[in-house]
């Protein structure tokens, strides 16, 4: 607790590190890595790009992007994660991690969420790739839901567990799992009966929002993501195992931009975008549970100690001083403004800021 030092109205943390963001690409790339970088040191960066990054020549290409999109004076790293399909050669994997290129390996069920069309048809059929991921050491990173139609959408989390998450993990007992974006109870309490082989990402999103979200004043496309926002008791659930201070949990913002014209098309894509204020989200996440002296464990420390990574060694100042969230992030390529992304808590009033001078 030495490093964690409260002033009046201000909370000095440790920098955090976001375990599951999505970047995209191009113009979209160029935007949000700014209000990410600015707060965040590492990243681990989803490869759900079309095409999915599944070589380690598009990693490499990919992380150059990334790094050329940094605003100047900023350090951040990306961590490189490769796309699992039923092609995946384990020999790739295992070069691309022995490079230092893979950070992880992330398992999108096919046709579960954005471009996930070419992700496992059937887990069984990367059976070699888990079995040499478990040996060398290469972190599996999964996107937990069942795509079955007859399995009612809010329950796929739970299915998934029993179905698909239970067998693997019997049958890789060593292989380090990391189940993103929880959203159940049910997942809280497998998680947290397994660790140490299995972790938990908790998105800011899911701290705030039950299913409820969705259907205010008719349907709003921005709460929509996957997995889906579950029911209160969920919700509940969430807020305690991220302030509950057990290592098993830890935040990744799944961060996930989209244009608002894309949100509202016909078929509204999933997925939403808190990068621009997600340290202070979680922040008053942590106030309201009475919480915040559990923050920085939560946001700087159980991840990287699970991933076997240094602690950041640079401190943040969030400071208690009430500010609205603009209801627009429009792109810096676009000067019309026709183009733009909806943040997570548009127009609403958020507690806690990030202090942009007090970096030390
Ligand atoms: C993500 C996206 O848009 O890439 N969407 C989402 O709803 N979370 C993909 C994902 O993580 O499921
Ligand atoms: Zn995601």
């Amino acid at each position: 607790m030495d490093s964690l030092a409260f002033k009046k109205k201000r909370l000095i943390i440790r920098q955090p590190d976001d375990w599951h963001l999505h970047l995209r690409d191009g113009d979209i790339l160029k935007s949000v890595i700014s209000p990410t970088a600015r707060v965040f040191h590492r990243a681990v960066v989803m490869p759900n790009l079309v095409p999915p990054i599944s070589t380690i020549q598009q990693a490499l290409a990919y992380r150059e992007r990334i790094l050329e999109a940094v605003p100047e004076g900023i350090s951040f790293s990306p961590l490189m994660t490769a796309y699992l399909s039923d092609k995946t050669s384990p020999k790739i994997l295992e070069e691309g991690f022995t490079k230092g290129v893979f950070f992880a390996a992330k398992l999108y069920p096919q046709n579960a969420t954005t471009n996930s069309s070419l992700g496992v048809s059937d887990i069984t059929k990367i059976n070699s790739v888990l079995e040499t991921m478990e040996i060398i050491g290469l972190p599996l990173l999964i996107h937990g839901e069942v795509t079955n139609s007859d399995v009612d959408v809010f329950d796929r989390e739970a299915v998934f567990i029993e179905q698909h998450l239970e067998p693997l993990l019997n049958k890789f007992p060593k292989l380090k799992v990391v189940l993103e974006h929880i959203t159940t109870e049910t997942a809280v309490q497998y998680v947290e009966s397994k660790y140490p082989a299995l972790a938990a990402t908790i998105t800011p999103h899911h701290l705030h929002l039950n299913r409820n979200a969705m259907f205010i004043n008719g349907f709003r496309s921005d709460f929509y993501c996957l997995p889906i926002v579950k029911r209160e008791k969920h919700r509940v659930a969430l807020r305690s195992a991220a302030t509950s201070g057990k290592p098993c949990f830890f935040l990744g913002t799944d961060s996930a931009p989209h244009l608002r014209a894309d949100k509202q098309s016909s078929c509204g894509c999933a997925g939403i975008f808190n990068a621009l204020n997600a340290i202070e989200s979680y922040a008053q996440v942590f106030d309201e549970e009475g919480a915040l002296d559990k923050l920085e464990a939560f946001s700087s420390e159980f991840g990287p100690k699970y991933y076997g990574l240094p602690l950041n060694e640079q401190k943040i100042t969030l400071i208690k001083s009430p500010h609205k969230v603009p209801s627009k992030f429009i792109l810096q390529s676009n000067q019309i403004e026709s183009e733009y992304i909806v943040p997570f808590h548009s127009g609403e009033t958020l507690s806690w800021r990030v202090s942009e001078t007090e970096r030390f």
